[in-house]
C-alpha cells in the first residue's frame, strides 16, 4: 500500500469578504456567495510566495524522521517564482532535508499537484520504505474588475506519500486525458491569467464526464462503488456541475450521500478561493476535517483531477482505518478563524504591489498583515531569500 501519510494546507492570513468585493464592484452579492458559491477569498502580501506557501504547508507535519527519508520533493505550481530554479530547491533547504534528495518543480495548471502525486507514488513503489513530499502551491490571479476576480486565491498543500500510509491508500488504476485548448493560459510575461470563462467550464465538465466513461470501462468501478468524490474547485460550484448530470440514473440515496459529502468537501474552498493545483487536496482536507467520522475505514474516494490546457485524471483511494487520528482539523480551523479582514483599500493596494526588480538589496516586510512562518524577507540582485519567523 502506497498513499498519503500526512497532509497539510497553508493559506495567507489576509482575505477580503467576497460581499465587500462585490458591493465595491455593484455586483448583487448573491451573485459571488451564491452564483459562484464563494464567501472569502485569500489575498496574499508580496511576502507570500509559492516557496514560502509551500514550506508554510509543509513544515507542520514533517518530523526527524521524514526528514532524513524524503528522497523526492515535487511541487507543482503554475505560479513559480523563477524560470530556471524550482521552488522546489528552496523548500528543500528551508526544511532542512537531507542533501541526497531530488528536488523538482512541475508545472500542467491545476494538475501539477498530481503529476507529484503520481511521480511520488512510482518513486515509493520503486524505493520501499522511502519517502516523498509532494506540494502544490499557487497564487491565482486575474485582474481586479475582471469576471475572474471572484475566482482569485492562494494557498499550498503538503502530502508526505509512504509505504503503509495512515489516511489514504491510494489505488493503481486512473485515466488521464490530454487535449490542446485555450481555455485558460498564462504566457510568461503576464502576471496574470488569461481565460474563457465559459468555454472552460465546459471544458472542466467535458474532461470529467468523457474520462468517468473510460474510467468505468477500464475499472468495472460504478459511481455506487464510492463514498464521495473529490473535485479540482476553481470555485465551489464547478465541481457540482460536473457530479450532477453521472448522477441522473443513480438513486435518490446515492445522489443525496455523494452531493452532502461534495457540500462538505467545499467548506476550505468558499473561505480561500482557488489555489490552482492544491485545490483537489484542499478538497480532500475539507470533506475529511467536517465529515465528523462518518467516513469509515475502507470507504472508496474519487478523484477527479483538472488543469487548464488540458489534462485531467480520475484515480480513487481508499481510507486506512484510524486515519480520522492523522487530520489537522483543529489547526485548519484555527488558520482560517485567525485571519485579517482587509477592507476593500487594503486588497486592491495589496493586489498591487509589485516586487523590486531593480539590482541591489531590497528588504520587504508586511509585518502588519503577514504572520507566517516563513515568508519572503528580501531580494538582494535578484536572489529571493526567506526568513523563519521566531
Ligand atoms: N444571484 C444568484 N446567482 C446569480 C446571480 C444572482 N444575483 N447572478 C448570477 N448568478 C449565477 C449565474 O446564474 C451563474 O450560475 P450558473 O453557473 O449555475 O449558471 C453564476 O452565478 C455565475 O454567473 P455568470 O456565469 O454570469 O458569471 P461570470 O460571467 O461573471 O463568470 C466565471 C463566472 C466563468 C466562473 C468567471 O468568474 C471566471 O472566468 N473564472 C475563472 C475561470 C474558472 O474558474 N473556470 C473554471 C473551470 S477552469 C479550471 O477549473 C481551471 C482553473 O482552476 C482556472
Amino acid at each position: 500500500m502506497i498513499g498519503i501519510d500526512k497532509m497539510n494546507f497553508f493559506t495567507p492570513n489576509t482575505y477580503i469578504d467576497l460581499v465587500t468585493l462585490a458591493n465595491k464592484r455593484g455586483v448583487d452579492p448573491n451573485k459571488f456567495t451564491i452564483g459562484i458559491g464563494q464567501s472569502k477569498m485569500a489575498v496574499p502580501t508580496i511576502t507570500q510566495d509559492t516557496v514560502s506557501m509551500g514550506a508554510n504547508a509543509a513544515f507542520p507535519i514533517l518530523d526527524k524522521e521524514d526528514l532524513e527519508t524524503i528522497d523526492l520533493i515535487v511541487v507543482g505550481t503554475e505560479t513559480g517564482i523563477d524560470e530556471s530554479k524550482s521552488s522546489a530547491a528552496f523548500i528543500h533547504q528551508l526544511l532542512n532535508i537531507h542533501p541526497f534528495a531530488k528536488s523538482v518543480e512541475v508545472k500542467q495548471a491545476c494538475y501539477g499537484a498530481t503529476a507529484g502525486l503520481m511521480m511520488a507514488k512510482d518513486y515509493i513503489k520503486a524505493h520501499p520504505g522511502r519517502k516523498a513530499l509532494v506540494i502544490g502551491s499557487d497564487i491565482s490571479r486575474y485582474g481586479l474588475n475582471t469576471s475572474g476576480e471572484v475566482t482569485q486565491g492562494a494557498g499550498a498543500i503538503a502530502l508526505l506519500i509512504s509505504e503503509n500510509p495512515r489516511i489514504l491508500a491510494l489505488d493503481d488504476t486512473s485515466v488521464a486525458m490530454t487535449e490542446s485548448i485555450f481555455d485558460f493560459w498564462r504566457p510568461n510575461y503576464r502576471d496574470t491569467a488569461i481565460v474563457d470563462g465559459k468555454y472552460s467550464n465546459e471544458a472542466y465538465v467535458n474532461f470529467f464526464t468523457t474520462i468517468w466513461e473510460e474510467y468505468k470501462n477500464r475499472t468495472n468501478h460504478s459511481l455506487s462503488d464510492f463514498s464521495a468524490f473529490c473535485f479540482h474547485l476553481p470555485y465551489s460550484k464547478m465541481g457540482r456541475k460536473a457530479l450532477l448530470p453521472v448522477l441522473e440514473n443513480e438513486s435518490e440515496e446515492l445522489a443525496t450521500k455523494l452531493l452532502k459529502n461534495y457540500d462538505l468537501s467545499t467548506d476550505y474552498t468558499k473561505n480561500i478561493g482557488n489555489i490552482y493545483t492544491g485545490s483537489l487536496y484542499l478538497s480532500l482536507m475539507s470533506l475529511l476535517d467536517h465529515s465528523d467520522n462518518t467516513l469509515k475505514e475502507n470507504d472508496l474516494i474519487g478523484f477527479f483531477s483538472y488543469g487548464s490546457g488540458a489534462v485531467g485524471e480520475i484515480f480513487s483511494g481508499r481510507l486506512v482505518p484510524g486515519y480520522e487520528n492523522f487530520l489537522m482539523k483543529e489547526e485548519h480551523i484555527a488558520m482560517l478563524d485567525e485571519r485579517y479582514d482587509l477592507s476593500i483599500e487594503e486588497y486592491e493596494a495589496i493586489f498591487n504591489k509589485e516586487l523590486p526588480k531593480t539590482d541591489g538589496t531590497h528588504p520587504l516586510s508586511e509585518a502588519k498583515y503577514d504572520k507566517s512562518l516563513f515568508y519572503l524577507s528580501s531580494i538582494t540582485d535578484h536572489q529571493r531569500h526567506y526568513s523563519q519567523r521566531q
